[in-house]
């Protein structure tokens, strides 16, 4: 096979931090709030302002808290996670590495005892028909690891008595999220994105206010992870007055990245983006031979981490350590020519592919990279054969 001449203009598909936004460079951060209190009056309208906008582009009801909290994705997870649960049974919905991480930290760390589990391999989802919604409901919206989402939230009842507490770090501004279903939405701003990475956001909905007014947990928290002072909200987290430092340099970054997504069409338009996105891998994945989607039904695939697997017969021949060396070689081949970064798969998961097609990723640049694909698949089983 020979090789391609055109390479994908930006060689970045790494699922996290993701590509920066067509056209960005550090010219984007010369208002950055620098060398300033983040409590000052131009500190504090920063932050507000970045709550507002992203109110503005996710559609997030007036009637939703908006939070900018420490710790990236995890610390807006486990926030919500050593907050609110403990006053219900939960139910925990499992099918890649990130989700797992919420069972250890509900089943381990927090010994809750009315937890049920429920998993699926990589590639599927869990019976989501199972689910109790008495119980409260912890589940990632697009598993990043198996390039599996769910389709949509016809399965979350309307008329809940649970909390439903949604990862949704790489699904926000690429999937529509429906906030009246969820309770809790966190994310974080190097996901879809491409911002940097450092803080998360957590999205509260009035209930879910209400258990936190109304419920302490029986364990101590940090500080790091207090949303309540003397059984009230603490407002001023939702306008702008963090818990602790936030860099003013991701902040501005986060500003330019949804001031960039509002120009596409905000929501709507990253969405489009990223389907079509996808749909460049779903049209070469068609008609070649080598390569399918790691998830199982067309309806559940990622239109963000697109995780693929190998079906060749020669390599499906191989014992588990060639299965993992195959793929991994494609991906070096790939970074060597500086064609494509960061496009193994995930470590915990099976052997394969990686490639982000969020809406700061060009659709030129994945049709170009499928032609690369298709030559370091040859390249990497001629160098094992
Ligand atoms: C679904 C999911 N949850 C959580 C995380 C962890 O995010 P963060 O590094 O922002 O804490 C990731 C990161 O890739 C993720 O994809």
């Amino acid at each position: 096979m020979t090789k391609p001449i055109t390479a994908p203009a930006r060689p970045e598909f790494s699922s996290g931090p993701c590509a920066k936004r067509p056209g960005w460079s550090v010219d984007a951060l010369n208002d950055a709030l620098t060398g300033r209190s983040h409590r000052s009056k131009p500190g504090k309208a920063k932050l507000k302002y970045a709550i507002d906008k992203t109110r503005e582009v996710l559609g997030v009801p007036a009637d939703y808290r908006i939070g900018i909290v420490p710790g990236s994705d995890t610390g807006a997870v486990e926030m919500a996670l050593w907050s609110l649960l403990g006053a219900r049974g939960v139910d925990m919905l499992a099918w890649e590495s990130f989700g797992s991480g919420w069972v250890t930290d509900v089943a381990k760390q927090l010994k809750l005892e009315k937890v049920r589990l429920f998993d699926a391999d990589y590639g599927n989802l869990p019976d989501l028909d199972a689910v109790d919604f008495d119980n409260d409901v912890v589940f990632t919206w697009n598993g990043t690891t198996s390039g599996v989402k769910v389709p949509n939230g016809d399965w979350i009842d309307a008329d809940r008595k649970g909390l439903t507490i949604c990862d949704a770090t790489s699904a926000a501004f690429a999937m529509d999220l429906p906030f009246d279903k969820l309770d809790v939405v966190t994310y974080s701003w190097q996901k879809v994105l491409g911002g940097e990475a450092a803080h998360g956001v957590i999205i509260l909905s009035p209930r879910a206010v209400e258990r936190l007014e109304s419920y302490t947990p029986a364990w101590p928290l940090p500080k790091i992870f207090r949303l309540t002072k003397g059984g009230k909200l603490i407002e001023g987290i939702f306008v702008g007055e963090t818990i602790n430092t936030p860099s003013m340099i991701c902040v501005e970054d986060y500003i330019d990245a949804l001031e960039w997504a509002d120009g596409l069409g905000g929501l709507k338009g990253l969405i489009a983006k990223s389907e079509a996105n996808l749909k460049v891998l779903e049209d070469w994945a068609e008609q070649t031979e080598w390569v399918d989607f790691l998830a199982a039904d067309k309806a559940t695939r990622s239109n963000t981490s697109v995780c693929l697997k190998v079906v060749d017969p020669w390599f499906r021949g191989l014992d588990a350590e060639a299965q993992a060396a195959v793929p991994k070689k494609l991906a070096s081949i790939l970074d060597a020519e500086g064609v494509a970064y960061d496009i193994g798969a995930y470590r915990d998961a099976p052997p394969g592919l990686r490639i982000w097609t969020g809406a700061t990723v060009e659709a030129a640049d994945l049709k170009a990279l499928t032609a690369w694909l298709d030559w370091a698949y040859a390249e990497a089983k001629a160098a094992h054969s």
